[in-house]
């Protein structure tokens, strides 16, 4: 694994950790304490931080493909991007069913957050199962393009969808 492999990887692993505290010590000392603004503050920044992510893995249709599409092209599509979008697209109900809790108080919110903090759990091993090794397994960077085809980076024209 090159320099540039390496830093992605550490990269992508670092989101992950981040979300992790997020889910596992931010937002339930949050929700035992009682402070419903300061959980709606947080849980905000988690929303932005996750839409992040996922833009970085999924890309953007019209604007960008993500590192998912991209691992397809170089290793022959071994990974698919559908079964993550999946996840996400589970994830972002997870995620309204908690927005929708937090009127509701702390009882509602501890179980809504404990539901979506256990998928995101699953998810992101799953990712780091999958994702993480086909990273070292990359052509080296010299050899990509010449042998693989360059990578297109933009949206396949005419806006179709990669799923
Ligand atoms: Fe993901
Ligand atoms: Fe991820």
């Amino acid at each position: 694994m090159g320099e540039s492999e390496r830093v992605g990887a550490a990269f992508f692993q670092s989101f992950h950790a981040v979300m992790l505290n997020d889910l596992g010590v931010v937002l339930p000392a949050l929700v035992s304490g009682n402070d419903l603004p300061g959980f709606t503050e947080a849980w905000d920044d988690h929303l932005a931080a996750v839409a992040v992510h996922t833009v970085m893995e999924e890309g953007v249709e019209g604007v960008g493909l993500g590192a998912i599409a991209m691992l397809d092209h170089y290793l022959g599509g071994v990974l698919g991007l559908a079964r993550f979008a999946a996840e996400h697209a589970q994830e972002s109900v997870a995620q309204a069913a908690v927005t929708a809790a937090i009127e509701r108080g702390a009882i509602s919110l501890e179980c809504a957050l404990g539901t979506y903090q256990a998928m995101v759990e699953d998810h992101l091993k799953h990712e780091e199962a999958v994702i993480v090794p086909l990273v070292a397994r990359l052509p080296p960077p010299g050899s990509r393009n010449s042998a693989i085809g360059a990578w297109p980076r933009a949206w396949p024209m005419g806006g179709s969808s990669i799923l």
